[in-house]
């Protein structure tokens, strides 16, 4: 069977082919980072008006690619939520006209549910129960997963994403947009002593996170140089994005590990585009070695949004499921969808 997932709930328009038999064909990506980098995040108008320009010519890039003709695709999964409802609108009804126009079944697919299957893209695939840590720029939760659609929620941010903070201190050290990988790349010439921030959360025994407090930390650090930002020398800046990653780290390392041992789980799954962070990755590892489990990320083209994780959950959820797609091609977007209200497939 092969399904064409369909991923535009942000600023990426995704395309993209998995058959079941032979896995992933083939898949087409345009980031409109470029686009939206001048006003310092993503304009929902912009965005958009992008996807529709995009979005079939990267259907053509994904069949040659693949080798694949429109007629060979058996269902089409897009996603449905959640996002910005002007650029969801744009891939859902790209999709629904694709399988009315070609008579395939359509399904629609959960972004976060994307996101967290994304790990089991990756040649090594972890086994169902684990937990699973999503950070991305608009959540930060933790999960147990114990198969496809059976989500139990630990914990989530009770403010700000961890990609939420990492872009908003980055834009405070003049790093643009989105800033994630910006000052992840200056902390690593970051001295680690010269600003402790605050581990906001680190010990309060559950499983939620607050990140706002820490993106106040380093305005405060900013605010408090005499003569603000432009006095800042560029060392300085390294080192408090290096206090920055080390701090937003260690919070979300702890929470992974007391989660492992709340549950007695001894797989951690890390999906979102967060999970892209060396720094993250270098201390889950660390962490895993300690403690005896076994960490997955998705492969680092997945771990941003894409349309091979939609493509990929939609053929999962019919794996088990072949009426989960459906000839209704009257679709309705869900901007805000929480991931424990999808039903188990
Ligand atoms: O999953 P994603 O592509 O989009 C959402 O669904 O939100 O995640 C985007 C977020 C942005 O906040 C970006 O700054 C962050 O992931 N990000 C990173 C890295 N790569 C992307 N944050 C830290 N380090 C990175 N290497
Ligand atoms: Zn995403």
């Amino acid at each position: 069977m092969i399904v064409l997932g369909v991923e535009s709930s942000c600023d990426e328009t995704g395309l993209a082919l998995y058959d079941t038999e032979r896995g992933l064909l083939s898949h087409a990506l345009h980031s409109q980072v470029a686009m939206h980098e001048e006003y310092g995040g993503v304009v929902p108008e912009l965005a958009s008006r992008d996807h529709i320009r995009r979005a079939l010519p990267l259907l053509e890039q994904a069949l040659n690619k693949a080798g694949v003709a429109k007629q060979d695709i058996d269902a089409i999964a897009y996603t449905q939520g959640p996002g910005l409802a002007g650029a969801l609108l744009v891939g859902s009804s790209v999709a629904c006209s694709l399988g009315l126009a070609l008579d395939k079944p359509v399904l629609g697919v959960h972004h976060l549910e994307g996101h967290l299957l994304s790990p089991l893209l990756a040649s090594e695939r972890p086994e169902f129960p684990f937990i699973a840590l999503l950070v991305s720029g608009g959540h930060t939760q933790l999960m147990r997963v114990d198969g496809v659609g059976r989500y139990t929620l630990l914990g989530e941010t009770l403010d700000d994403a961890a990609g939420e903070a990492f872009d908003k201190s980055a834009k405070l050290l003049g790093l643009g947009y989105p800033g994630g990988p910006a000052i992840s790349r200056l902390a690593e010439f970051g001295d680690p002593d010269a600003y402790k921030l605050p581990r906001p959360m680190l010990h309060s025994k559950d499983f939620n996170f607050s990140f706002s407090g820490l993106k106040t930390a380093v305005l405060t650090v900013v605010k408090n140089r005499e003569g603000g930002m432009a006095n800042i020398c560029e060392q300085d800046k390294a080192n408090i994005a290096r206090g920055f990653v080390d701090a937003i780290v260690d919070v979300l390392t702890a929470k992974c590990v007391s989660a492992l041992k709340h549950t007695g789980l001894k797989r951690l799954v890390i999906a979102g585009g967060v999970g892209a962070n060396r720094q993250l990755r270098a201390s889950l590892d660390a962490a895993a070695a300690k403690k005896k489990f076994k960490v997955y990320y998705p492969e680092l083209e997945f771990c941003t949004d894409n349309g091979a994780m939609i493509a990929f959950a939609g053929a999962l959820r019919l794996q088990l499921n072949p009426d989960a797609a459906q000839r209704d091609y009257g679709f309705n977007v869900r901007p805000r969808w929480p991931l424990d209200e999808i039903e188990a497939a």
